[in-house]
């Protein structure tokens, strides 16, 4: 699909993001695991939530979606089948290495592949310590790629230091662990996203905090928990973005997770000068929601780098945006994870940008971005990656003339009604 994006005279108004991607992957997969039913409202309306569904039924899951409202009948720790055929996580990484933890521990055996996206980024950091646990794993190109193959067996707990601050991994070891004989610990180069380990806490298990170490003593059961999925932040990041750098702009985001693990986006926009406000903070499911309001801002550049990546790592191409049309330089450092996302986001976002005129130089691990640029509207491309639809789409918003985005259905992946609330919030 092909989405034409015009400057547009002004942008106002309300929007609610789609519920979070990384908290619907955790309540569906941790209900899974649980002994009993679980009801889950505003459930991510995301590809990559409903290929996790997928694959949990095909693992003999019931879960039954009515009027928006998702039930998950738990099967507790032995209840799970073997799948009938090979599990599809389809373009989501958190669906693949989150259920390799599970299957790791099955008493059967599972085939899990992807889209040709997915076929391509790293899971030798995941069938590494798996494989140290007791499972078999394997994978692709000398174990280092999907499709992955995995027997599970008993397996023993460990104590790892993964090495890159990825939640994703964490918390495949995590979901191990929970089946292990003995407790688990990993120990992150800087903290990650830690929406597994409060909602394990929440049903049930115990886990120990130390610095960026959690330890985790395997229960005999999990509880389920009913949960409202709170808006996902790194949809929000788009208009909060886009309210900044656009001249006409006041937006208010209804709901938003503000855990303190995702964001860095509202950090930086504040260190860059924007007219940003947190309202109405309160706690929903064990996570921090807020209401969010921003208006145009004149932003001025910055630096990033260091433990602040794992916090903003899905929103440094807005960022690599919102420098474009900074006052100074930006610049971003110690983003390497970068380029093994959906797509090679440092490339990708550089080469995309840059078409719109933006002056931007790539580093292997991140990009200096030269700010004060005028963007004018060209023809330009999503790379079948969501995140980078969804920033050339807000880049569209603030260029003169016309952007025509390839790829434009690419959004689907996290959030399908962007194209719409893009429409509402410009007329
Ligand atoms: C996610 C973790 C991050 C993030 C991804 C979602 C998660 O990936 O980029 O969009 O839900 O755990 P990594 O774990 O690879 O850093």
């Amino acid at each position: 699909m092909e989405k034409r994006v015009k400057g547009c005279p002004s942008l106002k108004g309300e929007v609610t993001p789609p519920g979070d991607k990384s908290i619907s992957h955790r309540a569906v997969i941790l209900n899974s695991i649980a002994s009993g039913k679980a009801r889950i409202a505003n459930f991510s309306s995301g590809d990559d939530c409903l290929a996790m569904i997928s694959c949990l039924r095909a693992l003999g899951v019931e879960i039954i979606e009515e009027s928006g409202l998702l039930t998950v009948s738990g099967v507790g720790r032995e209840g799970f089948a073997e799948p009938a055929d090979v599990l599809n996580a389809r373009n989501s990484g958190t669906t693949m290495r989150l259920l390799a933890g599970l299957l790791a521990a099955q008493p059967f055996l599972s085939i899990i592949t992807g889209d040709e996206s997915l076929r391509s980024r790293p899971m030798a950091r995941l069938i590494h310590p798996l494989r140290t646990m007791g499972a078999g794993i394997w994978g692709r190109e000398y174990d280092s790629l999907a499709p992955l193959a995995i027997r599970g067996e008993q397996l023993r707990g460990i104590d790892y230091t993964p090495p890159v601050a990825s939640a994703q991994l964490k918390s495949a070891i995590l979901i191990a662990g929970l089946f292990a004989e003995g407790g688990t610990t990993v120990k992150e180069p800087a903290a990650s996203r830690d929406h597994t380990e409060r909602m394990l806490g929440a049903m049930g298990t115990d886990l120990q905090h130390d610095g960026t170490k959690v330890a985790l003593s395997p229960p005999t059961s999990l509880s389920p928990i009913d949960i409202t999925i709170p808006g996902d932040i790194s949809s929000a990041a788009f208009w909060l973005v886009a309210a900044a750098i656009h001249p006409n702009a006041s937006i208010k985001i209804i709901k938003t997770g503000i855990n303190p693990t995702r964001t860095g986006i509202i950090d930086v926009l504040l260190e860059m000068g924007a007219n940003l406000r947190i309202k109405n903070e309160r706690s929903e499911g064990g996570e921090p929601v807020a209401d969010l309001e921003v208006e145009s801002s004149e932003l001025v550049g910055t630096q990033i780098g260091g433990s602040l990546i794992p916090r903003l790592i899905d929103e440094i191409p807005l960022i690599a945006l919102a420098g474009s049309l900074a006052r100074g330089t930006t610049t971003i450092r110690d983003a390497q994870e970068l380029r093994v996302k959906e797509s090679d986001r440092i490339g990708v976002t550089v080469k995309e940008l840059s078409k719109l005129g933006a002056d931007i130089e790539e580093l292997p691990d991140g990009m200096v971005i030269h700010g004060g640029r005028e963007l004018k509207g060209a023809g330009c491309h999503s790379h079948h990656d969501h995140r980078l639809a969804m920033t050339l789409g807000i880049a569209g918003l603030v260029a003169q003339g016309e952007t025509l985005i390839h790829g434009a259905e690419a959004v689907d992946v996290s959030y399908p009604g962007f194209w719409q609330d893009m429409d509402r919030l410009t007329q």
